[in-house]
């Protein structure tokens, strides 16, 4: 880490950049030249121009100091910017692909809290965190908002070692004081807003110039939280102005679950909806993140638009433990904010870019159902991948895309180019993605989101700084 941490320097990236102009468009841009400073700020973006004219000519009016470093790789390879994963369990990375049939209730016990309580040994929770953000990264995961477990100390850990592999997080210490097993639960109310405290308090006083890692505060969802906590973490939100992030009308029998555990006589909201007690408790806010969001009402997310909410889509894992198919077009169109999860690991993976094109299945099976503008597109999954995501994690206008003003989150993707012989070159040797030489850039694009995976994520950097290359 330190070798790739190394100093900093002005950094001028030249080639082919590839980036959302807005949900339905992708803004190709060849020879261009993007200015970096040291500090990982997009400063100058010139196009169409060689890199030496670029070099000379904005190198002196940005007043830099000669001494630049240049990343220009060979052509065919292009820039993308980081993928942001809006929901992932960092906790539950060991059990990805185990799931069997369950849905989502059994799932958690049987499955899900067995682990996570399992990291409260620190060296376990050690080895699982480095795991998952050497992952990710690898992924192309630039920036993602994470659960870690109930425990708040091994959570802490985790906020430590995201801050040194320099990947963007929001970090989460899981709140649910009923509703699970004695040996995996906060032993009260107070003492999960103390844990809580105590996560905020260290994140905040972290020594990290870079400033990448954010608390969030975490009930896990309605069923496992106390009355009086969701109220005392509404609070605490309204008090901190920190981002929310939960789990919303996910599974039918969790829907039918909160409805009889928080009756409408007793919380005093408007009706028994999911939206309607996360609102009542003060946990809708401009910067909260409700993970799934499936079966809600036309109501409901009427509601969640008013208060800023936003949606993560978690297609890989809706699919997975049958939960439903979530309506993002409708999501969209009634104009509430949007991005992907992996929701690893009740989705198997924890790549956004099979998250992406699980979206993209996924729309398609709403649309068999009868709405065939449900379809969404290449171009559209693409951006919720960068820029919805974005959005979710209360990062809009700073990443997601090549935009001076914007920091430099930003990975490098290489497919492989089939030579006459049919063959690869050696340094293409390795992935799934063939390209022939023959296919447009909108093309090539769609073959990687349907058969990339991290063989063609060469390099990744998040504000600017070199985090994974690929081996
Ligand atoms: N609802 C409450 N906890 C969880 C979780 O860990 N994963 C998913 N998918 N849904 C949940
Ligand atoms: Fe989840």
């Amino acid at each position: 880490m330190d070798k790739m941490a190394g100093e900093r320097k002005n950094t001028v990236f030249y080639g082919t950049f590839i980036h959302s102009k807005s949900l339905d468009e992708l803004e190709y841009l060849h020879n261009t030249a993007v200015f970096v400073d040291k500090e990982g700020k997009i400063v100058a973006v010139e196009r169409e121009c060689d890199l030496t004219t670029a070099l000379t000519i904005k190198v002196s009016e940005l007043g830099w100091n000669p001494d630049v470093a240049i990343e220009a790789p060979r052509e065919g390879q292009f820039f993308f910017p980081g993928l942001i994963d809006t929901h992932i369990h960092a906790s539950q990375y060991p059990n990805v692909g185990i799931f069997g049939k369950s849905t989502l209730l059994d799932w958690l016990n049987k499955y899900t809290f067995p682990l996570e309580a399992s990291l409260n040994d620190l060296d376990k929770a050690r080895k699982v965190y480095t795991r998952v953000i050497r992952k990710t990264l690898s992924h192309g995961t630039t920036c993602a908002a994470y659960y870690a477990t109930v425990d708040d100390l091994s959570t802490v850990l985790f906020a430590d070692l995201c801050a040194k592999a320099g990947q963007r997080a929001l970090v989460g210490k899981v709140c649910m004081d009923q509703m699970a097993p004695d040996w995996y639960r906060d032993e009260s109310w107070e003492e999960s807003i103390a844990a809580t405290k105590r996560l905020i308090s260290h994140v905040e006083s972290m020594d990290s110039e870079m400033r990448l890692v954010r608390p969030v505060i975490t009930p896990r969802f309605a069923p496992s939280c106390s009355k009086r906590l969701l109220k005392e973490l509404g609070n605490l939100a309204r008090e901190t102005g920190l981002p929310v992030q939960t789990h919303i009308s996910e599974n039918k029998g969790e829907i039918e679950l909160v409805r009889k555990m928080f009756p409408k006589e007793e919380t005093g909201a408007r009706d028994d909806s999911y939206t309607a007690v996360y609102d009542v408790y003060g946990l809708l806010t401009d910067k909260t993140i409700l993970a799934h969001g499936i079966h809600l009402s036309e109501e409901e997310v009427e509601v969640i638009k008013q208060r800023g909410s936003k949606i993560s889509h978690c297609p890989c894992s809706n699919s997975s433990i049958t939960s439903g198919e979530a309506r993002v077009r409708w999501l969209l169109e009634k104009g509430v904010g949007v991005g992907l999860g992996t929701d690893m690991s009740g989705g198997y993976s924890p790549s956004v870019l099979e998250a992406a094109r699980s979206a993209l299945l996924v729309s398609r099976h709403v649309a068999m159902k009868g709405d065939d503008n449900a379809k969404l597109s290449v171009e559209e999954v693409l951006y919720l991948a960068t820029r919805g995501g974005a959005e979710v994690v209360g990062l809009e206008g700073k990443v997601g895309a090549f935009e001076v003003g914007m920091d430099w989150d930003a990975q490098l993707i290489g497919l492989c180019e089939v030579d006459d012989k049919g063959g690869v070159a050696e340094e293409e040797e390795e992935g799934n993605v063939d390209i022939f030489g023959w296919e447009s850039w909108e093309e090539k694009v769609a073959k990687w989101l349907f058969n990339g995976d991290d063989r063609n994520t060469r390099k990744v950097w998040v504000k600017g700084r070199l985090v994974h290359v690929r081996k």
